[in-house]
């Protein structure tokens, strides 16, 4: 009889649904979700510092969350049209969103932030986008230009990140580095007649914006009217309720959710300005600057009741002031465990979420941290794994929701204690 790795190293390339890249003796498969853990079907528990790589805010099977799924999934689970939920979720997502005018729902983060491109594609007629090296915005061609860069190319020249991108893919994406506004803003200047807009992860990664630097991107790129696109997949509700853009102050023109957003249900969204969200109008087809945005899933009913639940419990006080004291607790208990066990390492994160770089190097971008230990990195998220941690070792980004208690992060510094001490010496 085969065991549940077995079975999933057989059909699923790499034994997972993506990244995690475990070797088969550590691989699980899991049975279920209650608060901060998860089970294999083995009956393991485990302690989740992944939380559906974000997705999950408020802990594994909400019963707010559940039930509300539950409901609607017994009055129909998808119309590919307007439901009340969906409607609902998107008069909440323009109140609580600052550049949120009007908004188009699609499955992913992936799919919002390829929607969002194309929009200000369509909006300037110009075919380069702009973005910063090593940031993730999705599978998409945008997304994995430059994501991890192993050749450090004269800016602003990428480097796929996956085979299978066309040449011009490549070509329309300028890359610049994060936290440098003056070689952003000469890259923006020398290429301002084919720039059609600029994506950023608001906090790139973990690391995050000097002060200045995303006010002066929103300055340079309305100077040369091309959108500024937010990618919020990560930090929307999660740095603040209105997201990255309040928490920072600063509205872009566009801006792409998911993750959080569905409480593990599949969801995306574009939300941003109305003029540009109105070029998806189906009575433009046909017009220039018309954009094609459809998907037979978006905005399904199930996903917008779970949503809706959600939000619903996000905005109950004190929810952000919770999130963000464990995120301190979590970042600043790694920074003294790497301090007493010797080990030269950068803590980073803001909010709920955290990451550890190995290496002596202040981080503000991809090029300081691209020295990195790398060794050392997969030791330590395999060696946190084994002990019984829930992660994607292909990542230090942690991510804590509010079903995690300081216990929870007491019991994670223990167990990166023992890690270093035994595996990464
Ligand atoms: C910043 C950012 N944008 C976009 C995505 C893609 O989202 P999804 O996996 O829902 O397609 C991710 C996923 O990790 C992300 O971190």
């Amino acid at each position: 009889m085969k065991t549940p790795a077995e079975r999933a190293w057989a059909v699923f390339p790499g034994g997972s649904l993506g990244e995690y890249n475990l070797p088969p003796a550590l691989t699980v498969v899991l049975a279920r979700g209650e608060g901060a853990t998860v089970w294999d079907t083995e009956g393991r528990a485990l302690l989740d510092f992944t939380m559906g790589w974000g997705s999950i805010l408020l802990g594994h099977a909400h019963p707010a969350v559940t039930e509300a799924a539950r409901r609607q999934a017994s009055l129909g689970a998808n119309f590919a049209y307007v439901s009340a939920p969906a409607l609902e979720l998107a008069e909440a997502l323009v109140r609580a969103v600052p550049c949120a005018e009007r908004v188009r729902f699609c499955a992913s983060g992936t799919e919002a932030t390829a929607y969002a491109v194309r929009l200000a594609r369509a909006a300037t007629g110009r075919p380069k986008i702009l973005k910063f090296e090593g940031a993730y915005h999705g599978a998409n061609e945008v997304g994995t230009v430059s994501l991890f860069p192993r050749r450090l190319l004269a800016f602003p020249e990428g480097e796929p990140t996956s085979a299978g991108l066309g040449a011009a893919a490549v070509a329309d994406v300028l890359v610049a580095p994060y936290n440098d506004l003056e070689t952003t803003a000469a890259i923006m200047e020398a290429h301002r007649d084919a720039l059609a807009g600029v994506i950023v992860e608001p906090l790139h990664r973990c690391t995050p914006p000097r002060p200045g630097f995303l006010a002066g991107l929103r300055e340079r790129t309305r100077r040369l009217g091309v959108p500024l696109i937010f990618d919020e997949t990560v930090t929307g509700f999660r740095l603040a309720y209105g997201g990255a853009q309040e928490y920072y102050g600063v509205a872009p023109d566009l801006a792409a959710l998911g993750k959080a957003l569905g409480g593990g249900y599949p969801i995306g969204a574009v939300v941003g300005r109305a003029d540009l969200l109105d070029l998806v109008r189906e009575d433009r087809l046909g017009e220039p600057g018309y954009v094609w945005f459809a998907s037979s899933v978006g905005g399904n009913p199930v996903s917008s009741a779970a949503a809706l639940a959600t939000l619903t419990e996000l905005r109950r006080p004190g929810t952000y002031d919770r999130l963000f004291a464990l995120g301190e607790s979590l970042r600043a208990g790694l920074r003294a465990v790497l301090k007493d066990e010797g080990v030269t390492a950068q803590v980073q994160g803001d909010g709920p979420l955290a990451a550890v770089v190995f290496t002596g190097r202040e981080v503000v971008d991809y090029r300081s941290a691209f020295q990195a230990d790398g060794a050392r990195r997969r030791a330590f998220l395999l060696g946190i794994f084994r002990r019984g941690i829930f992660l994607n070792p292909m990542s230090t980004k942690l991510y804590l929701s509010l079903a995690h208690a300081e216990a929870d992060v007491a019991r994670f510094l223990e167990v990166a204690r023992a890690t270093l001490r035994e595996d990464c010496r």
